[in-house]
């Protein structure tokens, strides 16, 4: 129940609201008071309803449909204890400056949404999502800030007033991944954190007792360590939310980096310390981070998420995963794309310990060697496989078909502390030399504590190529047809000039050879069932250039002898 009392709150007003009447919301029932540091724990882990109502301009727009409370009793049964639910809020103001009122079906839509998943029994984090880069990009060249924040004020009034009366497992986020360049630019930010509290105070409910979560510049752990300062003369109790998504070439896979190396391990767990100890005593949220099985190497993925997340709780930091829809859960099927990332985060983030498969760590490395698979090519002798696995302080407790057969411990595999070996007598029910190519089996690992692993089985063989060249045609994608032969994707592309330049980023010349010259996945190349794609971005600069340039398909396993060239002539 909620009544609106008519009262005019102009005693707080802000000078830019002159003019604007507006009414604080009554709840009736109690609030029970959390702290933010009680919050931030019983929000661990968290699963972001993404590309949904964040979608432009509408629910749907995305690649997901419009949101069922069904999806929220499946995420809380998954294992997670809140969601953060991004709204975009951009093309639903049916007013102008200076109220900027909201369509009051897209706040009942909202509304309705935190709803669902409040009674699914998980906590809520909401916010004001996209508009960060478009009515609200303070870093934009002749932004007008006083524009900006009139509207901030009057939007957070608004939610505030919609959703006053919630519980105190709603908590509000004033908007996400605010782009910001500068020290100006971040006292401005500042600023409009503080403008946030004072519009949830005004709009009256439970919202001054309400905890949130504030922002620093572009929600950037180093910049937010530099530039954050928390508004002062306000009562809500506040974490501190920052997003991680790094390193960035390997979680976009951009310039072929497919793998993630203890380099790398290292500085993931140092970025995650500093921000910790520039806030000592801040309850911190990473509310956003990925590493998608939509296009990263499987080993290497759970690696990830076992190190962030891992160190996330030691550094008593709630963890909130990006799904766009295609990333993890799938909202129809109702599957989790990879089932040891969901078990590798619930674990971490309870603190239990995880074995991991092995992979090659050496950025340096010509090849890639990954014990989520046994991989066997076409045409050879089936001989014994090893893997190896990263116990972690646990034991292999047995390893399992999908039809729920145990392996025979010395028949099928002898395993030694982590390297598991399996027999060719085993592996010869799955393969034979003259066998087709494709995943045969996945088997199941389980440990005496902590996620499963899973080998996939795969034989595979070179894809086949509809065609090896062609000349550049100029504004649209280029589908090459393929006829996948083990793994249907490609793992990266070259892209070298007959000029022997690099089609992009010729500096990715001093990187290891599994990347130099290698290209991005998405913004320059892509695939799907039936061709491999080269976009238009990328034969525009095939024909800018002038030269014919060879394209290397590298396909997993990256190994010599598992790639494909295509020319582009101009
Ligand atoms: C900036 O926005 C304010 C508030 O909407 C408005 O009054 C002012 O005219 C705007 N300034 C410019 C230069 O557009
Ligand atoms: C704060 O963060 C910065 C940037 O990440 C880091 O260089 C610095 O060492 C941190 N400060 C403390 C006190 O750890
Ligand atoms: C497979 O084994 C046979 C018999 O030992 C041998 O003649 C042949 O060369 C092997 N083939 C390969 C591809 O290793
Ligand atoms: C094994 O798992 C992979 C990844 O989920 C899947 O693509 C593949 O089809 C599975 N193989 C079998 C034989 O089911
Ligand atoms: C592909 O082309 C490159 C030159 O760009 C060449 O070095 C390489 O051997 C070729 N690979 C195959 C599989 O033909």
């Amino acid at each position: 129940m909620r009544t609106y009392t008519g009262a005019f709150v102009m005693t707080h007003v802000f000078v830019l609201l002159q003019g604007v009447a507006h009414a604080a919301v009554e709840c009736t029932g109690t609030f029970n008071k959390i702290s933010a540091s009680d919050y931030v724990a019983a929000i661990n882990p968290g699963w972001n309803l993404g590309n949904t109502l964040d979608a432009i301009p509408n629910e749907g727009s995305w690649n997901n449909p419009p949101v069922r409370a069904e999806t929220f009793t499946d995420i809380k049964a998954a294992g997670f204890q809140s969601v953060r639910i991004p709204v975009t809020y951009a093309d639903h103001f049916v007013g102008t400056s200076p109220g900027w009122e909201i369509d009051s079906d897209w706040l009942q839509r909202v509304s309705d949404v935190v709803d669902m998943a409040l009674n699914a029994g998980l906590y809520v984090l909401t916010n004001v999502h996209h508009d960060s880069w478009q009515w609200a990009d303070i870093s934009a060249t002749g932004a007008n800030l006083t524009a900006i924040e009139e509207r901030m004020y009057q939007t957070w009034f608004q939610i505030g007033s919609k959703l006053g009366c919630k519980s105190s497992s709603v908590a509000f986020e004033p908007i996400n991944e605010p782009p910001v360049n500068t020290e100006e630019q971040a006292a401005e930010l500042n600023k409009i954190n503080g403008i946030f509290l004072e519009a949830l105070k005004d709009s009256g409910g439970f919202n001054t007792e309400r905890v949130v979560t504030l922002v620093g510049p572009s929600m950037d752990s180093i910049k937010t360590s530099k530039w954050f300062k928390a508004p002062t003369g306000y009562d809500n109790p506040w974490a501190l939310q920052y997003h991680y998504y790094s390193p960035y070439d390997f979680i976009f896979s951009a310039w072929g980096k497919t793998i993630l190396s203890d380099q790398d391990i290292a500085t993931i767990e140092t970025d995650l310390e500093n921000i910790r100890a520039n806030f000592t005593g801040v309850p911190l949220v990473l509310g956003e981070f990925d590493a998608s099985p939509l296009n990263t190497e499987p080993a290497a993925r759970r690696k990830y998420m076992d190190v962030v997340i891992r160190k996330a709780k030691e550094l008593n930091t709630a963890v909130m995963v990006w799904d766009n829809g295609l990333d993890h859960f799938d909202r129809n099927t109702k599957q989790w794309k990879d089932q040891q990332s969901l078990e590798i985060l619930l674990n971490a983030a309870g603190g239990v310990s995880n074995s991991l498969s092995g992979y090659t760590t050496d950025a340096s490395a010509t090849e890639q060697s990954s014990s989520a698979y046994v991989f066997y090519k076409v045409g050879d002798n089936v001989t014994d496989q090893k893997i190896s696995i990263s116990l972690n302080g646990n034991t292999l407790k047995s390893i399992s078909t999908e039809e729920g057969t145990d392996l025979t411990p010395s028949t099928d595999y002898t395993a030694s502390g982590g390297d598991i070996t399996f027999t060719s007598s085993f592996l010869s029910t799955y393969f034979s030399s003259s066998g087709s190519p494709g995943s045969k089996a996945n088997l199941t690992l389980t440990f005496s504590a902590g996620a499963t692993a899973s080998v996939n089985l795969v034989q595979w063989d070179l894809p086949k190529l509809g065609s090896t060249s062609s000349t550049a045609v100029s504004g649209a994608d280029l589908r090459i047809p393929v006829t996948w032969a083990g793994i249907n994707q490609p793992a990266a592309v070259k892209m070298r000039r007959s000029d022997g330049v690099y089609l992009f980023d010729d500096w990715t010349q001093y990187l290891g050879p599994l990347q130099a010259g290698y290209t991005t996945f998405d913004g320059q190349w892509s695939w799907d069932g039936s061709d491999l794609i080269l976009r238009a971005t990328t034969v525009n600069a095939v024909i800018a250039a002038g030269v014919a340039t060879t394209f290397t398909f590298d396909f997993f396993p990256r190994v010599a002898g598992n790639s494909l060239n295509y020319t582009l002539n101009v």
